[in-house]
Formats: structure tokens, C-alpha cells, sequence
């Protein structure tokens, strides 16, 4: 008979997960000296380890994602009920909740429509490019078929994904890529790239437009961009980038794909990222915190007019969108997705991210006036980044080790902040931060706290 779990002791876990398990990005020879993190138990905003250690988790379980809280009992309900009544239908049919968790999803998303299930981030992601692609093939001969993304950004773990990523620690070794991706520059004010950075926000967007005379604006289908790159150092756009940014994909004819699998569902402060810029996506993905982690559920979503490219002709069998996710047809993920969403409607808990928010900035840029290696602030709502440096006059960034000793202080003073990890070379200086939507004053006291202490044992001179 299977083991139950309550029956094999916490310790053993830990050995038997030091034989078979092959961790996500951790360089495993680290195991020979020292035991990896076993999450035994969530409730709210702290989990506790095998080991006995608890933890305040300022990351939302390591990447952004338990947006509504450890231990939510009515989500465990509607996944336990959904899977006995019908746990897996294909996704060319339908569900009860997948109809009814789109159906309230797009009333958050005004001028968008359709919701395509998938189930991660990199597979939404690759639904739009093959949207993009296939209307390149339906209306424009093939050509229109490029897809522009930035440096910095990042989309996914697939090789596709990767392809139309900006993170060249994450992409390098795994090429030859797809073609048809082609890199725009950042838009990091912080890491200006010009002499002047007068009008930053507006000469950041402009890079778009050059990239498209330089391609050809009749060979790119699309740009995909993060609204507030996550993981590439939360990068937030300077004032005018994303004004500008629509205004030349309008000019070019060129959809605008925007990634929300880290800000979406009110991470932000707003439902979604892109809902802080006055802009008309053509395609938005969701991910981690659609089901904040109780069930595997991703969304492509679209615009009336992009679904229907797909369904002008019928008598082409080739025209309509000939794509499958086997387990975006799981029940669990829009039942799951369901209920979190009531409970963030019900908690108010987008407001209580733009309001813990602003608190949480104003708490960093106190730190930063006491630590001179805080170089920059930056972020919005719970969703946070403090990039630093060795020398607040010259920019140095603060080598990754130092990172990671901050992050490992945190985690000895029981709290779990999550950092740029293997994204750039040079740049993975960032500390991260993303509590829970749930998040209270006295928790990111204590996130603040621990951090200081961190910061004063690890950079003694500030
Ligand atoms: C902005 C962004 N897009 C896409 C992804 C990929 O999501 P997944 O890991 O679910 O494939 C990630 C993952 O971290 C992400 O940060």
C-alpha cells in the first residue's frame, strides 16, 4: 500500500528527496554539505520547512505565485467537489468552471473576450506567438510573422520561450533558437542607456520603432512585453514608455502581447499590470497567481478581433486555431481559479496590495536613506525590487554572492526574500520581494526588519 503521508517521518522526506528529486535551477552539488528546503505546511503568509524552520514568505512561494495566501480551505473545497464531479474534459469541449471562471475573468479585462486554457506561463505564452503566426500565414502571406520582445524580459522556460527572452544567463546553452524573435532594448531608467536621460519613457518606446524600420514593419506580427518586467529586476517602465509603445504598434500594425503571468491578478495593485498604463492590449497571458498555485492554470486571452481571424473560414481546415493543451482541459485549474478570484474580490485584497504597497515602497526607501547599497526602488503594489549596488556614485552593481548571503540572512532571521537569480551576467543584483495579497503592516515590518539586519551583517558599511 502507498505510504500516507502522515506517515513517513519529516526527516526521512528530506533524504528521500536528497536521492530522486532533480530541483528546479540549484546546482545540486550544494546537497553534498547541506539538506535542500522541504515545504511541509502554508497557512496565510508563512510555511514551515522539514526542518522545523518557519517562515514569513515574502515570495509567494519562491516565484510570485500563492497570491492569496497558504491553507485556503474553500479553494481545497471547490478543487476537491469540481474533481468528483468531473475532474477532465478535453479542452475542444467545455466545463462548468472553465466557462464560468472566463466569464468573470474577462469582466476585470474590458476589451478583451476569449479565454484559451492552457496550463503555465511558457504555453500561454506560445499560444499567442502561434497566434501571431498562423494570422501572419492567414493575412499577410507569411510575413508579418516576427515577434519583437525586450531585454530583460523574461516569457518562459521552453525553447520557443526562451527564444523571446532578454536574459541571456537563462537562455545561454540551450540554443540554437527559434527564429523570428528579435531583441528591443530595456528600459531600465536606472541603467540609462543614453548620455541624456531626458524624456527617458518616450526614448525607451522609441527603440520599438527602430527595431521595426531596421526588420521591416511588414515582417513583424507582434511585441511581447512584461508591463513590469518581474524576474529581469523589476523593471518598472518609466512615464510615457507605454503611451508610446501603443501609439507604434498602432502606427505599424503590429499586436500588442503582454505578458501577466507575474503581475496579473491584482499583484500590482490593479488587476493587471497593464490596467496602471492607458493601453488596449491584443493579447494577454496569466499564470501563477490565476489559481495562486492551488491547481496548474494558465490563460491566453484576446480581443474579439484576433479570435476571430480564426474563425472566418470555415472551408479552409486549416484556418481555425489547430491547438491543443492536454491538461488545459483539467477541471481543477478554472474551479480553482474560481474561487481565488472571489476571495480576492471579496478581500479586497487588489486594494490591500496598492494600499501595503505604497506602505512596503515608503518602508524601502527608508532602508535605502540607511543602506548606501540600495541603489534603486522600484516597483508597484505588493511587487517589489531593490537593485544593489557597491558604490552608489558609479552604479557597480553588488556582486550576486553578496545577493546571496542578504537572502540566506533573511532566511536565518525567518524570512524568505527571493532575489535576480541567473537572469543577466553582471546584473543579478536585485532583491525581490512579493508577499502575499493578503499582507498585513506588521508583516512587512517584519520583511523590512529582517531585511535591515541582513543588510547590516552582510554590508557592514551600508
Ligand atoms: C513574466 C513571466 N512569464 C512567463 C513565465 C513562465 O511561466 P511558467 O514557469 O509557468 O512556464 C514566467 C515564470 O517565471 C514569468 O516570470
Amino acid at each position: 500500500m502507498a505510504r500516507v503521508r502522515s506517515e513517513v517521518p519529516q526527516a526521512t522526506i528530506v533524504d528521500i528527496d536528497k536521492e530522486s528529486v532533480w530541483h528546479h535551477l540549484v546546482q545540486h552539488q550544494q546537497f553534498d554539505k547541506t539538506d535542500p528546503m522541504v515545504i511541509v505546511e502554508g497557512q496565510g503568509m508563512r510555511i514551515r520547512d522539514a526542518a522545523g524552520n518557519e517562515y514569513l514568505d515574502a515570495t509567494s512561494g519562491g516565484v510570485w505565485t500563492v497570491n492569496v495566501g497558504y491553507g485556503r480551505k474553500s479553494i481545497a473545497k471547490a478543487v476537491h467537489d469540481q474533481l468528483l464531479t468531473m475532474c477532465y474534459y478535453a479542452g475542444s469541449g467545455g466545463s462548468v468552471p472553465g466557462a464560468l471562471f472566463a466569464e468573470a475573468l474577462l469582466t476585470k479585462m474590458p476589451g478583451l473576450s476569449r479565454v484559451y486554457y492552457s496550463n503555465s506561463g511558457s504555453e500561454a505564452n506560445e499560444k499567442g506567438y502561434k497566434f501571431v503566426r498562423q494570422i501572419a500565414h492567414n493575412k499577410y502571406d507569411g510575413k508579418k510573422h516576427k515577434i519583437v520582445y525586450r531585454d530583460r524580459d523574461y516569457h518562459g522556460t521552453t525553447i520557443t520561450a526562451l527564444s523571446s527572452g532578454g536574459q541571456n544567463e537563462r537562455k545561454a546553452q540551450y540554443g540554437p533558437f527559434t527564429p523570428g524573435f528579435v531583441e528591443m532594448p530595456h528600459c531600465c531608467e536606472y541603467r540609462c542607456q543614453y548620455d541624456d536621460a531626458t524624456n527617458y519613457g518616450e526614448r525607451a518606446a522609441r527603440e520599438l520603432e527602430n527595431v521595426l524600420l531596421r526588420e521591416g514593419p511588414d515582417t513583424v506580427g507582434a511585441v511581447v512585453l512584461e508591463p513590469i518586467t518581474a524576474g529581469g529586476g523589476v523593471i518598472t517602465p518609466p512615464e510615457g514608455y507605454w503611451e508610446t509603445i501603443q501609439e507604434i504598434c498602432r502606427k505599424y500594425d503590429i499586436l500588442i502581447h503582454i505578458d501577466e503571468v507575474v503581475c496579473g491578478m491584482g499583484r500590482t495593485g490593479k488587476w493587471f499590470g497593464y490596467q496602471h498604463y492607458d493601453i488596449k492590449p491584443d493579447i494577454v497571458t496569466l499564470a501563477k497567481g490565476v489559481a495562486s498555485g492551488y491547481a496548474a492554470i494558465s490563460c491566453t486571452v484576446t480581443t474579439e478581433d484576433v479570435f476571430n481571424e480564426f474563425r472566418k473560414d470555415p472551408g479552409d481546415s486549416l484556418s481555425y486555431f489547430r491547438d491543443i493543451s492536454t491538461f488545459g482541459g483539467c477541471a481543477a485549474g478554472p474551479a480553482a481559479a474560481l474561487e481565488n478570484l472571489h476571495i480576492i474580490e471579496e478581500e479586497n485584497l487588489v486594494q490591500n496590495a496598492a494600499e501595503m504597497g505604497g506602505y512596503l515602497k515608503d518602508k524601502l526607501h527608508g532602508l535605502q536613506d540607511k543602506h548606501d547599497c540600495i541603489g534603486d526602488v522600484r516597483g508597484k503594489g505588493l511587487f517589489a525590487g531593490l537593485e544593489l549596488v557597491r558604490d552608489r556614485a558609479t552604479k557597480e552593481p553588488m556582486d550576486e554572492s553578496v545577493l546571496m548571503k542578504i537572502a540566506s540572512e533573511c532566511q536565518a532571521r525567518g524570512v524568505l526574500v527571493g532575489r535576480t537569480n541567473r537572469s543577466l551576467t553582471g546584473y543579478n543584483n536585485s532583491i525581490l520581494l512579493s508577499p502575499a495579497l493578503i499582507a498585513r503592516r506588521g508583516d512587512i515590518d517584519e520583511i523590512i526588519e529582517a531585511l535591515d539586519n541582513a543588510l547590516l551583517s552582510v554590508v557592514p558599511a551600508g
